[in-house]
């Protein structure tokens, strides 16, 4: 982190973590995303180091799908010498409505600071300037909630969010197929402490769709913090792989990976054989098998796998347990827990291999 922030109330932070990361499918199936080690590291521990690193020291995780498997991965938060709460929803409230929810959790004072992240994205942006940036008056008036703003190729999976000359933001459309500008919503928000109390309680509420164009269209002073950092959304198969593989050659920055710059990343109790070539930041994670003259390049292979011997595996995922046989070849393949992919067996370019399936070898 670039800079620390000066003298404010402490800042705390809720990580929106209770989507069912359908476009994941299928290794979501077990397990929430935000679990999903990217860099060799369950995905949230690099937000949670991130924020440590910005001085916050109280987390609110909102959970839903899979809440129950958070705590035994993520623990109190003291590895981080933060406190980490966990509170679930019985249903998913939306993105909104998980906020709202958590509000009890938070501290009272109205004026103080509540971080929001999206619990898929991984990004280097300066979160102390962007604090600093929040409680910078305009015109007199105390900021309501800052969001974070990057410019993308592509807007059309993102939330659109216009800004004026002073950087303030003048409207905000999620997901539009006509984009009305490349400035999009980046999934880390400042939120003033009343603001939250200002979401309806109880009921589905989306931040995009409601809580922002809400505030805007009320006059609220909702402000853009642009910068353009490492950013990347891990929501599918291949962003996961482009991000892992950025963590660990060490184009992605973050704080809670121990060494950056290698060309992958080995377990200690996993098996590689000393023929095979694990490289182009790959990552072999908890107990997995790479076979002699095996080739992992810019792929992740999860716990307790196992790839063949003479298999070459490229931008790929191999789900935990599952196995690829003898010289399989997986381009931008996602594998799904226990599944098996028989020696001889070809899998096209890009498909996803349901959990617990068997892919055949022509007879
Ligand atoms: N607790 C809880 N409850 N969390 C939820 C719920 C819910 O009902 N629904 C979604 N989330 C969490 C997801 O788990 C994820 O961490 C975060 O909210 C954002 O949801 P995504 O499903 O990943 O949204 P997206 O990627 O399509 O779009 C969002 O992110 C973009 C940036 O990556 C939006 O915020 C866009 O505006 C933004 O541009
Ligand atoms: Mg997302």
């Amino acid at each position: 982190m670039p800079s620390q922030p000066s003298s404010r109330p402490p800042v705390e932070a809720v990580i929106v973590a209770g989507g069912f990361g359908t476009r994941l499918l299928p290794l979501t199936e077990h397990r929430p995303k935000h679990l999903l080690e990217v860099g060799g590291v369950p995905f949230l521990e690099h937000q949670l180091a991130r924020l440590a690193a910005a001085g916050v020291r109280h987390v609110v995780l909102a959970t839903s799908y899979r809440a129950d498997l958070f705590e035994p991965v993520l623990g109190d938060g003291r590895r981080w010498d933060l406190r980490l709460d966990y509170v679930q929803e019985v249903e998913p409230l939306g993105t909104g409505g998980a906020i709202r929810n958590v509000a009890a959790a938070l501290g009272d004072d109205p004026h103080g600071a509540v971080v929001v992240l999206n619990g898929d994205v991984l990004s280097g942006h300066d979160l102390p300037a962007q604090l600093e940036d929040f409680e910078t008056r305009r015109e007199g008036r105390e900021v309501d909630v800052s969001l974070h703003l990057v410019e993308v190729g592509d807007a059309r999976a993102f939330g659109c969010v216009p800004t004026d000359s002073a950087g303030r933001v003048t409207g905000f459309i999620e997901k539009s197929p006509h984009p009305v500008t490349r400035q999009v919503n980046a999934g880390c928000y400042v939120f003033r402490r009343r603001v939250v109390d200002l979401v309806p309680e109880g009921r589905v509420v989306s931040v995009e769709r409601e809580t922002f164009p809400g505030l805007v269209a009320n006059g609220a002073l909702v402000v853009g913090y642009v910068e353009s950092a490492y950013w990347r959304d891990v929501g599918s198969p291949d962003a996961l792989v482009a991000a892992s593989r950025d963590l660990v050659l060490g184009t992605a920055p973050s704080p809670a990976m121990p060494a950056q710059g290698a060309s992958a990343r080995v377990d200690p109790s996993a098996r590689v054989d000393a023929d095979a070539e694990v490289a182009d930041g790959s990552v072999v994670v908890q107990g997995a098998e790479v076979g002699a003259r095996a080739r992992v390049l810019g792929s992740v292979v999860m716990g307790r796998a196992r790839v063949g011997p003479g298999a070459e595996l490229v931008g790929s995922v191999v789900g935990p347990g599952a196995t690829v046989g003898e010289r399989v070849r997986l381009d931008g393949v996602t594998v799904g827990d226990g599944a098996h992919v028989e020696a001889g067996a070809s899998v096209a370019r890009g498909d996803r291999v349901p959990c617990g399936t068997n892919v055949p070898a022509p007879r």
